[in-house]
């Protein structure tokens, strides 16, 4: 494993994290699902792109009711991805080529296979083991309306967050009915989930992802939304911050690191989970949903660093991930942001212009202080998937009642080799959710040694991150629509979003284009460009 220098600044503070989501990554035993064998036949490839850590999806043994965020056992493998075995030595051989490794826990809800659910099943009304869920009479004549009136965190989805058993009782599920969530009152679910954490610390993993880490803890009367609005009965409650201190103790014994997928619009809210006791680090979904238009970026990147400076903590930069529309896909559209609530079938795009913008869009996020996040495909340059109805999978799309086309168009399994069966993704069997016609081009063979592909300028890009990283941040003069700063080490970092072609500060070198400049030596529309003062 890669150690950092006792004087250095911690790797987490400046690191490029790889998202992998396994199923879809490399299937290496050809049966059409990704696995753990395919990502260690891949690691070679990761270490030439040069990412510092991966972060795996939930691997665990699950339904796979939801892509895997549905967990019947956190310290076991699926059988379907590999074993706890292959997990360690995936963890050590990541670790010999200076890779971290960071798991993915899911603590607010679980599987309604896992044991405790099964358990509370059975067990029936006033129970200790339903004591661990949500479990509640319903309203109306017999029970038959549910407890109370919370809406899907699947947005879009008219569904109940409540489904009734046979014996009468409902239980709470903020996303599917095979989800329920745990009661993060009762002192066996925290127990449990630092036990947890240790279990993989001990395997050796730098850092955990915490899914839904606004969502845990709910006000123990469960009133209605409608007539309790504030404090927001599950959204942010101030018992987080105690849960994700006694989280703290127990990574700060392993030197281990936390991102919290924290969704939440009130910036100095958000920053609380960083403080110096609590979570290093939280995904910034303000840039992931920002627009194409430098205006909003810029608003974007001020808001960003100005909340996390007075805790301290790093930024993070993310333009993608398994639960959002491609960038390529996204930045050629009429509306360049991202809004869960907008998704539709059918939105045009232009790919090249989309291409053009995501290739300087990469050259800007690893330009920022903090933090950057790639998902898998994102250095190919993938584009959003249609996939035929009838062979959807994300829950999201059935529970919109067929409105939403839900985030499998993201989670297609990757080409690695453009004249292999299945563009090189395994060899034998299709995989479990079908490539678009054309996958093959962007294959990672056909684009390793093309000076012009995105893998090359993600390399190149990786590489020359040293050059920003960690530090401040200095905005240089520019016109309307375009975007300059300097970083510490003298690297300058320009995106032209006007639609114009604009001049480029004094420099002494130029480091990385994301396409070439103009005759007269200027940046053209859509492009980013890395400079030497
Ligand atoms: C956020 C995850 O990223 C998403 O994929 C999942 O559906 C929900 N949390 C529920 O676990």
């Amino acid at each position: 494993m890669a150690q950092s220098r006792p004087d250095a600044a911690p790797w987490w503070r400046s690191a490029v994290i790889y998202q992998v989501y396994v199923r879809s990554f490399a299937d290496g035993d050809g049966d059409g699902t990704g696995d753990l064998a395919g990502v260690r036949a891949r690691l070679p490839y990761l270490a030439e792109l040069g990412v510092d850590a991966l972060w795996f999806t939930p691997w665990y043994v699950s339904p796979l009711k939801d892509g895997g965020y549905d967990v019947a056992d956190y310290r076991a493998i699926d059988p379907a991805f590999g074993t706890l075995a292959e997990a360690e030595k995936l963890i050590a051989e990541a670790g010999e080529l200076g890779i971290r490794t960071i798991v993915d826990i899911v603590p607010n809800h679980v599987s309604d296979q896992h044991p405790w659910f099964r358990a509370a099943r059975e067990a029936g009304p006033g129970s200790p083991e339903r004591a661990l869920f949500h479990f509640r009479p319903g309203r109306g004549p017999d029970g038959a309306l549910p407890p109370n009136d919370w809406p899907s965190e699947f947005v879009g989805s008219t569904d109940p967050v409540w489904t009734r058993l046979p014996d009468g009782e409902w239980y709470l599920h903020l996303f599917t009915p095979e989800q329920p969530d745990l009661n993060w009152a009762h002192p066996a679910v925290r127990q449990e989930h630092e036990d947890i954490l240790r279990f993989w610390f001990e395997r050796g993993v730098a850092g955990v992802r915490i899914d839904s880490a606004a969502l845990l803890a709910k006000d123990p009367e469960l009133p209605d939304l409608a007539s309790a609005p504030d404090p927001h009965p599950y959204v942010d409650r101030d018992e987080l911050h105690d849960i994700y201190r006694s989280w703290r103790a127990v990574a700060d014994a392993y030197d281990g690191v936390f991102v919290g997928e924290v969704w939440l619009p009130d910036a100095e809210r958000f920053a609380r989970y960083l403080r110096p006791d609590e979570l290093h680090t939280a995904f910034n979904f303000s840039f992931l949903s920002c627009p194409w238009d430098a205006e909003r970026l810029r608003t974007s990147i001020d808001t960003t660093l100005a909340e996390h400076a007075p805790v301290g903590a790093p930024a993070t930069w993310v333009l993608c991930n398994h639960d959002v529309t491609r960038t390529v896909t996204r930045y050629g559209r009429a509306d360049t942001g991202f809004d869960f609530a907008t998704k539709a079938f059918g939105t045009p795009t232009d790919l090249a212009l989309g291409t053009r913008r995501a290739r300087a869009a990469a050259l800007l996020s690893l330009a920022l202080p903090g933090s950057v996040y790639l998902y898998q495909g994102e250095e190919l340059g993938l584009p959003e998937a249609d996939i035929p109805l009838d062979r959807i999978q994300d829950p999201m799309h059935a529970r919109s009642g067929g409105t939403d086309p839900g985030r499998d168009g993201c989670r297609v399994p990757l080409p690695w080799g453009a004249e292999e069966p299945y563009a090189g993704f395994g060899a034998q069997a299709e995989p479990w959710l079908p490539q678009p016609e054309g996958w093959a081009a962007y294959a990672a063979d056909r684009q390793a040694d093309d000076p012009g592909s995105m893998l090359t300028l993600y390399r190149r890009a990786i590489a020359l991150r040293p050059e920003f990283g960690d530090g401040p941040l200095t905005w240089l003069p520019s016109s309307d629509g375009v975007l300059a700063f300097a970083r510490a080490s003298g690297a300058l970092c320009v995106v032209n979003l006007s639609d114009t072609p604009a001049d480029l500060p004094a420099h002494t070198e130029l480091l990385l284009f994301s396409a070439p400049l103009d005759a007269d030596g200027r940046l053209p529309q859509d492009t980013a460009v890395w400079l030497r003062a």
